[in-house]
């Protein structure tokens, strides 16, 4: 008889390997290949169908109607959500341990109980913990099911029992198990199966299932990586533990836009919406200083203003660093080398410092030229004009992009009291702000100065 078979597969993003090894040949990430037992597998039999099920089958045109989306009353989750809540939909929701992902999905479900039948099960903390919490929260009275449970079996047999539940929440994956797996609760088999189970009775019983899933570093938890394939929305909430504000983004979304965000501040009695958030990332700015730039970002649908700050100081020996908060360090090594090469400014023998004002992480590479005047007015000691945001993408030939949703951009900026915006050639400017065309970023010193 053949040997049982092993299989070796990475907690953090899924692959599998024939053989343990210390590093994930997928992602490259250490120490997280866990046991799992391969299915039996008959070579050449396929599946019997003997007493298979019928699978109904209907036309694409047939149905009208489509499916009601629930409306929370937290604007902010909802637009994250493309418009609320779709029923029997299942969403992760990820995020660091402690970052705030009891406290939203208690709030959540909480608010919603008044509408819909609402179910929080929670197998990290009791009941009387989340009643301490609700408290806090002061939601307390809402009309909202608790449960402590760990066995998904229990939370499948309530969502079987009480046909009108319409939403459950699960806090969190990591601590469910399934009894018919020796495996131990938050590995990779666990964590999968447990989740296709809720998926499968979300669907089944038209109910919308919240799953929390906590991101590990150390990969000794299934991360929710695994999941993301899974379910229909995948939402991170992230955020600095130093700082209030705390960001829902939209990874993916079967029933929406994804890259949107939500913007919330933590505070003493849970999480607040932000309504202006680029007041609040704005707040902390110092004008006439220099090395600093304000970027005119968007988010999704949303615009989001950010001061971007550098700092370069002279590097005493060796090989210069260069540090980056919020921003990709490989983008800022790129700048560095155009600026170099294309604008007559070189940091060779300087270090370079890079931070993204209140924590927020930037992706966009439209944030290339506020980036750049930052570097060019710390490297030149100019502060930028205090009045004016930047925009626009820069190319490695010096060359500055136009990027997408200007009018967006520059609306926010007049709304928030700014007068010139720096961005590519031919962006018509909206009433009350004066547009300051950068061709190429060697046009960035002569403009600041
Ligand atoms: P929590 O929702 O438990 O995080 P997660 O479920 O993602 O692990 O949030 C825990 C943190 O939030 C904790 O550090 C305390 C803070 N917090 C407040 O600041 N105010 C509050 O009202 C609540 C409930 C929590
Ligand atoms: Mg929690």
């Amino acid at each position: 008889m053949a040997k049982d078979k092993k299989l070796f597969v990475c907690a953090a993003c899924g692959t599998a390997h024939n053989k343990w090894q210390g590093q994930c040949a997928g992602c490259g990430a250490w120490n997280t290949l866990v046991e799992e037992r391969p299915p039996a597998d008959k070579p050449g039999q396929g599946l019997s169908l003997k007493g298979r099920g019928t699978m109904p089958i209907v036309s694409l045109g047939a149905s009208e109607i489509p499916p009601p989306r629930l409306l929370s009353g937290i604007p902010e989750f909802d637009r994250v959500c493309g418009g609320g809540l779709v029923a029997g939909a299942a969403f992760l929701v990820g995020g660091d341990p402690g970052i705030g992902k009891s406290t939203l999905l208690l709030q959540l479900a909480a608010k919603l109980s008044h509408q819909v039948s609402c179910l929080y099960v929670t197998g990290e903390e009791s009941v009387a913990q989340v009643r301490l919490r609700a408290r806090r929260l002061g939601v307390e009275s809402a009309p909202l099911g608790l449960a402590a449970a760990t066995d998904v079996r229990e939370i499948l047999a309530a969502m079987e029992d009480n046909k009108d539940l319409k939403l459950v929440v699960v806090d969190s994956i990591q601590t469910l198990y399934a009894d018919i797996l020796d495996s131990a609760p938050g590995t990779v088999a666990q964590v999968r199966l447990c989740a296709h189970e809720l998926i499968r009775a979300a669907k089944k019983h038209d109910c919308i299932v919240l799953i929390v899933g906590h991101v590990t570093k150390d990969g000794a938890i299934a991360g929710p990586k695994v999941l993301e394939h899974m379910v229909d929305a995948v939402l991170y909430f992230e955020g600095d533990r130093g700082h209030a504000y705390r960001i829902l983004r939209t990874v993916k979304n079967r029933f929406g836009a994804t890259d949107e965000i939500g913007v919330f501040s933590m505070g003493d009695s849970g999480l607040a919406e932000v309504n202006n958030p680029s007041a609040l990332f704005l707040s902390g700015r110092q004008q006439a200083v220099s090395g600093s730039a304000v970027f005119a970002g968007v988010e999704g649908t949303r615009p989001l203003l950010v001061e971007i700050q550098a700092l370069v100081a002279p590097a005493p020996y060796g090989t210069p660093r260069r540090t980056t908060v919020g921003w990709d360090n490989n983008r800022l090594a790129m700048l560095l080398a155009v600026l170099e090469t294309r604008g007559g400014i070189s940091f060779t023998d300087k270090e370079v410092y890079l931070n993204v004002a209140g924590g927020l992480k930037i992706t966009e590479p439209a944030a290339d030229l506020a980036v750049a005047a930052a570097l060019v007015s710390a490297w030149t000691n100019t502060p930028a004009p205090a009045e004016a945001v930047f925009f626009g993408e820069i190319g490695l030939s010096g060359e500055v992009r136009r990027v997408g949703q200007p009018d967006t951009r520059l609306k926010e900026a007049v709304k928030l009291g700014f007068s010139h915006a720096f961005t590519a050639l031919g962006t018509a400017a909206p009433a009350g702000l004066t547009i300051a065309p950068v061709g190429e970023v060697r046009a960035l010193r002569g403009l600041l100065n």
